[in-house]
């Protein structure tokens, strides 16, 4: 799928690596600056996308099956590619994406172990082949992670996939530094477990070297 103007850039990490904050502060940064930009994230930014959101991380939807898993994750993905996207895109705006299709290939490809050429398949079908220009993957151990959002929300308040065990992150924290190998080119990738402070210098230091920003 192509588009005119804009640049899309994402932001990949597992649960608790602090991303959020991080796109936020990106998103002041560009606002400062008089960019035109958009904040959105996935599962979500529409409103079908984030009915199947609330669909795929329900506490209590401990029955859905794997498959099911990934062709929701890919339809709220495909409904928010060209609901919101791409039209961003076209008017020449910067679209700061909180996960993309990383986070399929990490999440349902290395963590549940789903074939990962099928997870391929499947997410160019609903983004029509819509990749990023860059993007920030912010890595941390699962024990580092799951402290941080033990301390930050207690254990009632964890998601369907951020209550699954240690191990299940595991291997998704493999997933995303085995992207980072193969996408050398268009992941950056940063130590999650830095002060705030010192991972936003990273990133605002890549942006503005990769995009001739100042
Ligand atoms: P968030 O916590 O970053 O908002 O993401 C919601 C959860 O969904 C998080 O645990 C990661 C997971 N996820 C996937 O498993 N596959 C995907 O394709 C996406 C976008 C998110």
């Amino acid at each position: 799928m192509q588009y005119s103007r804009g640049q899309f850039i994402t932001f990949e990490g597992p649960d608790g690596a602090g991303k959020t904050t991080q796109i936020e502060k990106l998103a002041a940064y560009l606002k400062s600056k008089n960019h035109p930009y958009l904040l959105t994230r996935e599962p979500g930014g529409t409103r079908i996308s984030d009915a199947i959101r609330t669909l795929i991380l329900h506490p209590e939807h401990t029955e859905m099956i794997n498959e099911t898993e990934v062709l929701l994750y890919a339809a709220s993905r495909a409904q928010h590619v060209k609901e919101k996207i791409i039209p961003a895109l076209n008017e020449g705006l910067i679209v700061l994406c909180d996960r993309f299709v990383d986070a399929s290939v990490a999440y349902q490809g290395y963590g549940l172990g789903i074939d990962l050429k099928k997870i391929t398949m499947i997410n160019k079908f609903a983004t029509g082949g819509l990749e990023p220009d860059r993007s920030y993957f912010i890595d941390i151990s699962p024990q580092f992670a799951r402290k941080r959002l033990l301390q930050r929300n207690g254990h009632e308040a964890l998601d369907r996939i951020e209550q699954k065990n240690i191990q299940y992150h595991e291997k998704v924290r493999k997933g995303f530094l085995q992207l980072y190998e193969r996408h050398r080119d268009r992941v950056c990738l940063i130590d999650g477990h830095q002060s705030v402070d010192q991972i936003f210098d990273t990133i605002i230091r890549d942006f503005q070297a990769v995009f001739h920003s100042e």
